[in-house]
């Protein structure tokens, strides 16, 4: 039996001595729930974003949902890719609509655009694509058909801060943009996300449902909206803070972390690897792979597993998963390219953290993997 030589996830936040020194600061002032902190790196976070307004939340989820009620979409289908995890479908369903699936591109496994006007109808609310594994979905022909039937778009950036498509930000192109910053996202707070918009109207609501339904500047107990607590603390933009600073060099080590798998993992007929096109920029929330021959995906994710690398799945259809499919299957439906992904994708890790041994081992690794499968 293979005894693990490594130990790799597939995430390591990358904190250092300066969220040590900021959290002590804010711990010290004891400013831990609210404070200029929190201020500050909702300032920075649109400025880096390039909207005009960041509302912080509680997490990635609670951003879906509050901008949904914030933009008062309710009663409504909204369409979006079958292929993400629990929190986007959830936040539809928490917030009064119906998710409507649609399939993938099985080339960036991000929504196929050519296949949403076919789910618009009188119900549509909005269209929420997602930008996953940090790579960003196609903005054009999104906001092209968003336009054409005036709706809305909300973008789920949980995987993709600091992602662009043809230079521009993801989340900054929808009305919203929905980010997360739990502990394997591009930055982190521990827990945490945030809303980018730049429609001060909606920026107001999103503030007002987090606290309550309360404006909080008003000292009179006046609930003008249906609210939660989905509050940011100070102590989490304290850590935020210096996330922010270092993330241009978080993502540039992403980014040579996945160019380093692809030259060494490029031409091997059984796998698809990541392809960035020209007018993407990715950030490489993980490092997918496809593999090209049914059956294979197992015995690859077994064997690294066995060599310390740990492994996960790429996410499977939304609509096949056990919950949705008995309470709200979408029936006569079909979605041939989730399927395949979901059945035949797996990804590692490709945080800043890995070292070039690291790469070095877990590229070695999945090539083995394959010549040992052929072996056998
Ligand atoms: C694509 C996607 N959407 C939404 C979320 C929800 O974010 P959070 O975990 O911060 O609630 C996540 C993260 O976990 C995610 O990966």
């Amino acid at each position: 039996m293979t005894t693990a030589q490594k130990s790799i996830p597939v995430g390591v936040p990358d904190i250092d001595e300066d969220e040590v020194q900021e959290v002590t600061r804010v711990v010290r002032s004891g400013w831990i729930a609210r404070g200029n902190e929190l201020e500050e790196f909702e300032k920075n976070l649109a400025q880096y974003v390039g909207v005009e307004q960041v509302v912080t939340v509680n997490s990635g989820t609670a951003a879906l949902e509050v901008d949904l009620r914030a933009l008062g979409i309710e009663n409504k289908e909204v369409i979006t890719t079958t292929t993400s995890c629990a929190p986007t479908a959830n936040s539809i369903l928490h917030s009064g609509n119906t998710p409507v699936m649609v399939d993938i591109s099985p080339q960036d496994y991000n929504i196929d655009p050519e296949q949403i006007e076919k789910h618009i109808t009188k119900k549509t609310g909005a269209i929420l694509p997602v930008h996953l594994y940090g790579r960003p979905a196609n903005m054009s022909r999104i906001l092209e058909i968003a336009q054409k039937h005036s709706l809305p778009v909300i973008e789920d950036c949980a995987q993709s801060l600091g992602a662009k498509w043809h230079q521009k930000m993801t989340g900054s192109f929808g009305e919203v943009g929905c980010f997360s910053l739990n502990i394997n996202k591009i930055i982190t707070t521990g827990e945490g996300g945030f809303i980018a918009t730049n429609n001060a109207q909606v920026a107001e609501r999103a503030r007002i449902i987090r606290n309550y339904g309360r404006e909080i500047s008003r000292s009179d107990y006046c609930y003008t909206l249906f609210g939660y607590n989905f509050k940011f603390t100070n102590l989490q933009a304290a850590i935020g803070l210096a996330q922010l600073r270092k993330i241009d060099r978080l993502i540039q080590q992403r980014r040579k972390n996945a160019a380093y798998l692809t030259r060494s993992l490029q031409g091997i007929p059984e796998l698809q690897l990541p392809e960035e096109k020209e007018h993407e920029f990715g950030v490489y929330f993980s490092y997918p792979l496809f593999l090209k021959c049914p059956g294979l995906r197992d015995r690859v994710k077994e064997f690294l597993e066995q060599r310390g690398i740990e492994v996960r799945t790429l996410f499977r259809p939304m609509c096949d998963q056990p919950y949705y499919k008995k309470s709200w299957g979408s029936p006569g439906q079909s979605y041939p390219n989730a399927e395949l992904v979901g059945e035949n994708g797996l990804y590692v890790g490709c945080y800043p953290r890995l070292t070039p041994e690291d790469l070095e081992y877990m590229a070695e690794a999945i090539k083995e993997s394959l010549k040992k499968i052929k072996r056998e």
